[in-house]
C-alpha cells in the first residue's frame, strides 16, 4: 500500500492552565483531522503559537519567539499565532510579520483545519470574533499531562479588575453545561487519570442555568474513579457557604485553595476593582480554614498598582503574614493597553525602582511565611500522587493533596501511583519524602 506521510503540527503553549487545555484541544482537533504531533518547530508543516497577553513580559517573549521563527520553519510551514495576544493584537500580529498567517484568538480553534488549508494557499486570516456558545464540546482534548487532567468548566471573564487584560481577550463569562464536565470526567477517569482540576477565570462563579459551582463539586467528585480533585482560580467573593460546604464534604475535594489576594489594602483593592476589603479576604480565609481542617492556601499578589503607597504596600505584607500562606504567585504590575488601569492619572504610576524593591521585599515575607509553615510538617505523614520525573538528582516528583511539592527517589515506574511518605526534609519550599507504603490504588469512589 502507497504509505502518505501524514502533515506535522507543533504547538508552543504559554501563558495559565486556560491557554494549556485551549492547546490540547486544538491538537486534539489537529490529529482528528489527520496531523501528526511533533515536539520541535523545525520541519513541522504547521506551527502555533498560544500566546499570553497577561504582562508585558509574556508579550515580549512571544515576539521574540515569533521572530525566531522565521528562520526556523521550513519554506512552507504555517505559523499561526493563537490565544490571549492574537486576541488583543489581530490583524496587527499580520501586519508586523509577514511570515505569519494565522491569527486566532480563543473562540476561533473550531476552524483551524480549514483555516490552515487556505492558508496553505497563501490566504492570511484573522479570526478574533467571540462566540458565547462556544465550549468545544465535540473536540477530543490531546492531554499532555497523563497524571492529571485540567477541565474547563466556563471560559471568559464578568469581572472588570482594572489592571486586567482577560475580559478584552476572553470576552464574557460563560459556563459548560454540568453534564458535558461529567461527561469529560469520566472519559478521563476511563483513561486511566484520577486527578480532575476544574478550571475558569473565576470557577467558582460556575453557573450552567441551572447548577452552581456546588453542585458541579459534588457531581464530579461523586465520580467514580475521581481520587483528587481541585478547581482554579477562584475569586474571593464567589465562595457562598453552600459551595465551601461542597468542598468540605467531596471527600476527593483536596485540602488546597488558591485564594488570589493581589493586594492586602483596601484602599488598592478598590482601586484594582477586586469588589472586597482586606477585612473581607481574610475573613473569606477564616471561613475557608473553619470549614476544611489544615487547607493550604497559596495567592496571587501584585505590587506597585498606580497608586499604591508605602503603607499601602505594607498592608499587603502584613495580609501576608496574617494569613501565612502556603505559596504566592508574585507579580510587578505591568500597564496593558485597553485596560481601565490606562486612566489612572500619570502621576499615579510606580517608578520600576520602587516596584521592584516592593517585590523583593514581598518575595522575602512570602518565603519566610513558606519556610515557617514547610518547617512545621516535618515528620508528618502524606499522601503523594507521583507526577513526573524531577529535573536533578534522579528524583522523582510529586504532589501531596495539600498541594506541597515532594521529591521522592525512585524510578518512572512509580509516576502515577499513590504512595505514602514521611517528610523528612525541606528546602523551605519544597520538601524530601521518605516512601513509607504504598497505597491500595483503587478510586476512591468505587
Ligand atoms: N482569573 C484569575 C487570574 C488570572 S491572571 C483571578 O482572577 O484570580 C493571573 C494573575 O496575574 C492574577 O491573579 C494577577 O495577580 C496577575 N496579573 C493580572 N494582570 C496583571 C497585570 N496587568 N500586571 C501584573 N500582574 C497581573
Ligand atoms: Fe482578570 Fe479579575 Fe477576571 Fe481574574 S477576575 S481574569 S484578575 S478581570
Ligand atoms: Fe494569559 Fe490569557 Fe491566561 S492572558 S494568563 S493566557 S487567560
Amino acid at each position: 500500500m502507497l504509505q502518505t506521510s501524514r502533515p506535522t503540527v507543533y504547538i508552543e503553549t504559554y501563558g495559565c492552565q486556560m491557554n494549556v487545555s485551549d492547546s490540547e484541544l486544538m491538537l486534539g482537533r489537529l490529529v482528528e483531522s489527520g496531523y501528526e504531533s511533533v515536539e520541535q518547530p523545525d520541519g513541522a508543516d504547521v506551527i502555533l503559537i498560544n500566546t499570553c497577553a497577561i504582562r508585558e513580559h509574556a508579550e515580549q517573549r512571544v515576539i521574540g519567539r515569533i521572530g525566531e521563527m522565521k528562520s526556523r520553519m521550513k519554506r512552507d510551514a504555517v505559523l499561526g499565532v493563537t490565544g490571549c495576544m492574537a486576541q488583543r493584537l489581530g490583524s496587527q500580529l499580520l501586519d508586523r510579520a509577514r511570515h505569519v498567517s494565522l491569527v486566532i484568538g480563543p473562540d476561533g480553534y473550531r476552524d483551524l483545519p480549514a483555516l490552515i488549508e487556505s492558508a496553505r494557499g497563501g490566504v492570511r486570516t484573522t479570526a478574533t470574533d467571540f462566540d458565547l456558545e462556544e465550549h468545544y464540546e465535540d473536540f477530543t482534548p490531546r492531554r499532555f499531562d497523563g497524571v492529571k487532567a485540567w477541565i474547563p468548566v466556563q471560559r471568559g471573564c464578568d469581572y472588570k479588575c482594572t489592571y486586567c487584560i482577560v475580559p478584552t481577550t476572553r470576552g464574557p463569562e460563560r459556563s459548560r453545561q454540568l453534564a458535558e464536565v461529567v461527561r469529560e470526567t469520566e472519559a478521563v477517569v476511563a483513561s486511566g487519570i484520577s486527578e480532575i482540576v476544574l478550571l475558569g477565570q473565576t470557577v467558582n462563579s460556575y453557573f450552567d442555568g441551572q447548577h452552581d459551582f456546588a453542585d458541579l463539586l459534588r457531581a464530579v467528585g461523586g465520580v467514580p474513579g475521581v481520587r483528587r480533585l481541585r478547581f482554579t482560580s477562584p475569586h474571593p467573593n464567589d465562595f457562598s457557604k453552600a459551595v465551601i460546604r461542597a468542598m468540605a464534604e467531596t471527600e476527593a475535594y483536596c485540602e488546597h485553595v488558591h485564594l488570589p489576594m493581589q493586594s492586602g489594602s483596601t484602599r488598592t483593592l478598590k482601586r484594582m476593582l477586586r469588589r472586597y476589603t482586606r477585612e473581607q479576604y481574610l475573613a473569606c480565609v477564616d471561613e475557608l480554614r473553619a470549614a476544611i481542617p489544615n487547607v493550604s492556601l497559596t495567592t496571587d499578589v501584585i505590587v506597585g498598582f498606580p497608586g499604591e503607597s508605602e503603607a499601602d504596600f505594607e498592608e499587603t505584607l502584613s495580609a501576608v503574614q496574617a494569613v501565612g500562606f502556603d505559596d504566592a504567585y508574585t507579580f510587578k504590575f505591568s500597564l496593558r493597553d485597553g485596560t481601565p488601569a490606562t486612566r489612572l492619572p500619570a502621576s499615579d504610576t510606580i517608578s520600576d525602582e520602587v516596584a521592584s524593591d516592593r517585590l523583593a521585599r514581598l518575595i522575602a515575607t512570602v518565603r519566610g511565611a513558606t519556610r515557617e509553615r514547610n518547617l512545621k510538617l516535618l515528620g508528618q505523614r502524606r499522601e503523594i500522587l507521583v507526577e513526573k520525573s524531577a529535573r536533578r538528582g534522579g528524583l522523582l516528583q510529586s504532589r501531596t493533596r495539600d498541594f506541597k511539592v515532594v521529591m521522592i527517589p525512585g524510578d518512572v515506574s512509580l509516576i502515577g501511583k499513590y504512595l505514602t511518605v514521611k517528610l523528612t526534609g525541606t528546602t523551605g519550599s519544597t520538601f524530601l519524602g521518605q516512601v513509607v507504603g504504598q497505597r491500595a490504588e483503587l478510586p476512591l469512589a468505587v
